[in-house]
């Protein structure tokens, strides 16, 4: 037999492969397909025109090659066509929707973030900026400018995480008090969100790290009454208008008078402590150079965890910071 017809019988079967590989889905283009090797003009069609040019010995081995071929082609193309029907059968028809959906496991919002957003809201609503500080400060912001004195226990080792000498994890919030007022010229209303630190004995209602917002509140005719109505108004906002909470007289170095508030507690049937606050003392003002006969003003520190525990019904703290799923899928 001629090598060509040899020759022709593979490349018809190459480039069968090829066009299978890239095989179409769309009906139209599986028949043009099927026509281009199958039909009255097509490639096996063609082999077998060229027959009569083969000597009459070598034509019966070229005509089984030749059928061979045609019957190989055949199969594996009957083979895809069903392959094919048989999964747009599967992405389609058959599906039971009656079986249960498979479960999407998405992340919840931690409740501390929670109240975190919730208690910014309320604030900017009402005028507030949002300012943020150093967590990790110098003893002049987180006590000296804030009229602690020298000895004040609060410096304890007891209380402050210390970095090295005069450094230290900020107790409170009120450290961005300072920055802010070094940095800006009243009149300012700021609050600060942020985490603080302090090394005292964990507890229920107490650990080591938790999120306070600082309140800052700065002008020419600030009083007492402007801090007890802006703090009532935030306290009904998040817990309702038949909340109990009370203003209890209380001391801080860097206010004067102060007071904290506290809320009824209904899980244990006591008041809790969500915030303490109080008029700037002037010396803080004179500490960042405000002139003490213009200016007056207002700061508070609210924890933030001691909210969430009232707000959520949560009866202890330490539940925050475990990132126990069971506790936080409920939020
Ligand atoms: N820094 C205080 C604390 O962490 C809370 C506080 C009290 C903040 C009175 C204030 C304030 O701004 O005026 O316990």
């Amino acid at each position: 037999m001629t090598n060509t017809m040899q020759e022709t019988i593979e490349a018809v079967k190459k480039s069968f492969q090829a066009d299978l590989d890239s095989f179409p889905t769309d009906s139209r283009e599986i028949d043009a397909l099927k026509s281009k090797y199958f039909g009255r003009k097509g490639a096996l069609a063609n082999l077998f025109s060229q027959m009569g040019k083969i000597s009459p010995e070598e034509r019966p081995n070229a005509g089984k090659l030749i059928n061979d071929l045609k019957q190989e082609l055949t199969e594996i193309f009957a083979a895809k066509v069903a392959k094919l029907i048989d999964t747009s059968n599967q992405s389609t028809e058959n599906v039971d929707y009656t079986l249960p959906g498979e479960m999407q496991r998405t992340g919840t919002i931690h409740p501390v973030t929670k109240t975190l957003q919730e208690v910014k809201d309320i604030f900017k609503s009402i005028g507030f900026m949002v300012a943020y500080g150093p967590e990790i400060d110098d003893d002049y912001h987180n006590f000296t400018a804030l009229n602690f004195p020298q000895h004040h226990p609060a410096r304890d080792m007891q209380d402050t995480f210390f970095v090295q000498k005069d450094v230290v994890l900020r107790t409170h919030t009120s450290n961005v008090q300072i920055h802010l007022m070094e940095h800006t010229e009243p009149p300012l209303r700021y609050i600060v969100p942020g985490r603080v630190y302090r090394n005292e004995a964990i507890s229920f209602k107490s650990y080591c790290l938790f999120h306070q917002i600082e309140g800052l509140v700065v002008d020419k005719y600030i009083s007492f009454a402007d801090l007890k109505g802006t703090l009532e108004y935030f306290v009904k906002r998040v817990f309702g208008n038949d909340v109990r909470m009370r203003f209890r007289p209380s001391f801080f170095p860097f206010t004067e008078p102060s007071a904290e508030v506290d809320i009824w507690d209904d899980n244990r049937q006591q008041w809790l402590e969500i915030l303490g606050c109080g008029m700037v003392d002037p010396a803080v003002f004179e500490n960042v150079g405000y002139d003490t006969n213009i200016w007056h003003g207002y700061a508070f520190g609210l924890g933030i965890e001691r909210i969430a525990m009232l707000k959520y019904g949560i009866t202890d703290i330490r539940l925050f910071f475990q990132g126990d799923k069971r506790f936080l899928e409920q939020f």
